[in-house]
This record gives structure tokens, C-alpha cells and sequence, in this order.
């Protein structure tokens, strides 16, 4: 493709669904399937950007030239993304990152029982804690909601995390080859949007982030 308006850009993909051990062989995690944060990443290269993907468990492959960093927790992620923040133009946080985790990990292999209470907390917000100190960084985050709160939560986490745009969408385009969604800007403006295959939503998406980057 000889179109590169990302050329010279580094750009950070969060992807797929992050597992938090709750003892050596279990864990607790969601159905991301990564297919979304793929298709970014593709376009991302496509359009001339340098992606770095950090990647949790994906049923996808990464899409050629672009680096990739494998992690398995919310915690991890945090440590990877904040790392690579400083040098980072574009971050794209589409991971679904657990929201709670075990309050402790057992080691080995938890006896089976009649009844066991596991205690949970609050992972880290990593796109909050990328709020502190992201300078020129254009952060996009993602929000999967039920359809009647879509718009409502997704407005509400854009202005919450400082967000420069949110995909809002639906939760039943988590791993399905379809996607939906809407497109929304710190400024109050929204597109709607639904496509076939994540392939060309990632396209209608990165189309968006140029115009936003490049002016
Ligand atoms: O608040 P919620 O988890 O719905 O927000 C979703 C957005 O926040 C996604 O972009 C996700 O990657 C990010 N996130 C995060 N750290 C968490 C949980 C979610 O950065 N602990």
C-alpha cells in the first residue's frame, strides 16, 4: 500500500483477555478472543505505523511486522504498557483486561471441597493510571457494554479515563466475527457503525485515528 500516514509513528496495541491465577492450574479470564486488537494492529502496519502488540491469551496470530510482547495478567499488562508509554505516539488499549483478581494466589493445586470462598480485588485501571502521564500520547480505549447502557457508560469511561476516543460496543461482538459499535470523541461527536468482519472496522477505526492525528 503505498498510503502510510502513520509513517514514522509508533504505535501500542493491547490485546486479548488477561488470566488471573487463582492457584497453579486455574485461573479467571473472559471470552476476548483478540480478533478486534488483531485487526487494528494489521491496519496500524498497513498504514506505515511501528506496533508494538502486548499481547494476553488470543485465539488470533499476530498479523506480520510487528513486534510482540506476550503477558498473561492485568498486572503484567500494566507493567508492559507503562513501560513503553514514554515512547509511544499511539496506544490502542483493547485488551480485555480482568477487573478483579484473586487477593492471593495459592501455589500448587487447591483441594477439592464441598464449598470455597474465593476473595477478590480490583485490578489496576491501567488506561487511568495512562491518564497521569500520557503528554502527546493519543490514547483509544474500548468499552463493552450492554446494549441499553452503550452510549450512556461508554460517554461516562471516555471522560473518566481522558480518553482521546472510545469504541463503544455491544457485548455480543465479543469473539464474533461481526462488530458493531459507535465511535466517541472527548468533544461530544459520535459515529455509528457496523461492519461484516472486525477486519473493516479496524479500518473504519484507524481511518478515524489518522484524521485525528494528522489533522
Ligand atoms: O472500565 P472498563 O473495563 O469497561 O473499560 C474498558 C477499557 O479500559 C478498555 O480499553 C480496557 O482495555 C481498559 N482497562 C484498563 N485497565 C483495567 C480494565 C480495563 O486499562 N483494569
Amino acid at each position: 500500500r503505498p498510503y502510510k500516514p502513520l509513517r514514522g509513528k509508533k504505535a501500542l496495541v493491547t490485546v486479548g483477555a488477561t488470566r488471573e491465577f487463582i492457584d497453579s492450574v486455574r485461573y479467571i479470564s473472559n471470552l476476548s478472543s483478540g480478533k478486534m486488537g488483531m485487526a487494528i494492529a494489521r491496519v496500524l502496519r498497513w498504514y506505515g505505523a511501528d506496533v508494538t502488540l502486548v499481547t494476553a491469551f488470543t485465539t488470533e496470530n499476530p498479523p506480520p511486522e510487528v513486534e510482540v510482547l506476550r503477558v498473561v495478567s492485568a498486572e503484567d499488562m500494566r507493567r508492559e504498557v507503562l513501560r513503553l508509554l514514554p515512547q509511544t505516539h499511539l496506544l490502542v488499549m483493547n485488551a480485555a483486561v480482568s477487573d478483579f483478581t484473586p487477593l492471593e494466589k495459592h501455589s500448587g493445586k487447591i483441594k477439592k471441597k464441598d464449598q470455597m470462598i474465593l476473595k477478590l480485588t480490583k485490578t489496576p485501571d491501567i488506561l487511568e493510571e495512562v491518564a497521569r502521564s500520557k503528554g502527546n500520547t493519543f490514547v483509544v480505549g474500548f468499552a463493552l457494554e450492554e446494549e441499553e447502557v452503550l452510549l450512556q457508560e461508554g460517554k461516562r469511561k471516555l471522560l473518566q479515563k481522558r480518553l482521546d476516543m472510545l469504541v463503544a460496543n455491544p457485548i455480543d461482538v465479543m469473539g464474533s466475527e461481526q462488530h458493531r459499535g459507535y465511535i466517541l470523541y472527548p468533544e461530544g461527536k459520535e459515529e455509528v457503525f457496523s461492519f461484516p468482519n472486525k477486519l473493516e472496522s479496524a479500518e473504519f477505526i484507524v481511518k478515524k485515528i489518522v484524521e485525528k492525528i494528522t489533522g
